[in-house]
């Protein structure tokens, strides 16, 4: 994708107003990596990041908190007392409501002043709330002067966009009424990864792939996200979004189309988002009878007792899919995606399986049952890439199935930026490459809502922690004669 990392480059002098500074993904995700950004040699020789929210609080209570964060979140901790001594000075703290005009006025006299004093230009505005403020907090800033549309100002905004296509179509007009398509960044942090962005060279920048990368040879592709994590903290959000809006409308659709995607004319983000869409539009609506068949949703057992979670919640922690591609690469290739939290194993891995090869040669001894071939992309952890063959077993006339893997941490060394560092650093850049467009998300909403409405009248199936997942998930597979890939025994496919 665009071709100079966060470390490479050193970003233009801004400043970043993050609204929802109290929440949680602040101070596990956002100052954790600015501040890695101060670490790497990348943040300008002055910037400001300013905390906005409702609660009451001085700067050095923020900057406290900031610490705190960092120190139990940070892939640098413990703190270097040089870095925290730049990057401390940087933060301050705006309490104000998201719908009062006059905060806004106050908050526009503090960015004047940082242009005109400090040279500060670039303004970033970082939606860290919930959807339900996005509007109005663009309208304020809009109104204040502080982003429109023949402003440079940006506006950053977290997933999930929306919680349905009409909600997400609403936020479309209405934020583009506020500012240009261009000066929108709508994060998917699964895009910040580097084995995420590896897919495209991994595709692109080999010549022995493409060739069979598609119906060809594939049989069916397979897109985990796994997680052992239950919802912890975050169960009211969760009850009200589910595994469906929370992971597949974004992350896993994202996977789905860089893996998917034909080959961009070139690296522009308008090359590659033209390509992405391409996929979705191709995925037919799912009808009733359709999700019925290839849409399975499923809560683990002890759900309802967790932490702000309805006792009679009918929220899927869990969610497997069988999709088509309607187009000339893919036609008649399932692709299955499954995710879910308290599984088995963290896992996020994509999994091409070729056609099974024919067996007659080894009929005798294996029956049937050659292995296929499979290439196993593993995104996280132990990042890499295995393809898994036959060989011979020496010393004997029989086959037998074979990892050949990359590890990125043999390759490369184990440090690899943080996918919040990169997708910050992009955005300070003005580099949109790594964010979703606005037809990508309607897309993503056009065919979850259609699966959502399928589901109504449709029971959830339950799953143990420590599985993967309801049975049900292995049932929708074997009835078209495959079976989810098994992720710890990788060779045999
Ligand atoms: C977030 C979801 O977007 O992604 C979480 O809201 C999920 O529920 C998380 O746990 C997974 O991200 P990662 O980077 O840990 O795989």
């Amino acid at each position: 994708m665009s071709p100079t990392t966060p470390a490479a480059r050193i970003l233009p002098p801004f400043v970043m107003v993050i609204f929802g500074a109290s929440g949680d993904l602040t101070t596990r995700k956002l100052v954790p990596a600015l501040f890695g950004l101060q670490h790497e040699g990348a943040m300008p020789a002055d910037y400001s990041i300013i905390g906005f929210a409702r609660r009451p609080k001085s700067d050095d209570e923020f900057r406290k908190e900031m610490k705190e964060g960092i120190d139990k979140f940070s892939r640098l901790s413990p703190i270097d007392s040089g870095d925290w001594k730049k990057f401390t000075q940087k933060l301050s703290y705006h309490p104000g409501s998201f719908d009062d005009p006059a905060v806004y006025a106050t908050l526009k006299k503090t960015l004047t002043d940082l242009t005109k004093t400090r040279g500060l230009t670039q303004h970033i505005f970082y939606l860290a709330t919930s959807p339900d403020y996005f509007s109005v907090i663009v309208q304020q800033l809009a109104a204040a002067g502080l982003v429109g549309r023949n402003l440079p100002a940006r506006v950053v905004v977290e997933k999930p966009f929306g919680h349905d296509l009409a909600s997400a179509r609403q936020l479309v007009t209405d934020l583009q009424a506020c500012l240009d398509e261009t000066n929108l960044f709508r994060i998917d942090h699964y895009l910040g990864k580097e084995t995420v962005q590896n897919l495209l060279y991994f595709r692109f920048a080999n010549s022995i792939w493409e060739p069979i990368w598609n119906s060809n040879l594939i049989d069916n592709v397979q897109i985990t996200v796994a997680e052992q994590e239950g919802v912890g903290t975050r169960g009211a959000f969760y009850d009200e979004v589910g595994a469906m809006r929370d992971m597949v409308q974004n992350h896993m659709m994202q996977l789905l189309s860089i893996t998917a995607m034909e080959p961009p004319a070139n690296l522009t983000s308008q090359s590659i988002h033209d390509e992405k869409v391409k996929v979705l539009r191709s995925i037919p609506t799912p009808m009733v009878e359709v999700v019925r068949s290839s849409a399975i949703r499923g809560q683990y057992e002890g759900y309802r007792n967790a932490d702000r979670v309805s006792p009679q919640s009918t929220t899927e922690t869990y969610v497997a899919l069988k999709l088509q591609i309607d187009n000339w690469r893919w036609s008649g290739v399932p692709f299955y995606l499954r995710t879910g939290k308290t599984l088995s194993s963290r896992a996020s891995e994509i999994v091409i399986v070729f056609r099974r090869p024919p067996a007659a040669l080894f009929r005798a001894e294996l029956g049937d049952l050659l292995s296929r071939n499979a290439m196993h992309i593993r995104l996280q952890p132990d990042e890499g890439v295995h393809l898994c063959f036959n060989a011979k077993q020496p010393g004997r006339s029989s086959v037998q199935p074979v990892d050949m893997e990359f590890c990125y941490a043999s390759e490369f060394g184990s440090y690899s930026p943080g996918a919040y560092e990169r997708l910050l650093g992009d955005a300070i850049f003005g580099d949109s490459t790594l964010f979703t467009r606005d037809d990508e998300v309607l897309e993503a909403w056009r065919i979850v809502d259609a699966i959502r409405n399928g589901w109504k009248d449709t029971p959830i199936a339950l799953y143990r922690t420590g599985s993967w997942g309801p049975r049900e998930s292995d049932l929708m597979l074997k009835a078209d004669g495959n079976h989810w890939v098994d992720l710890d025994a990788r060779a045999k496919v």
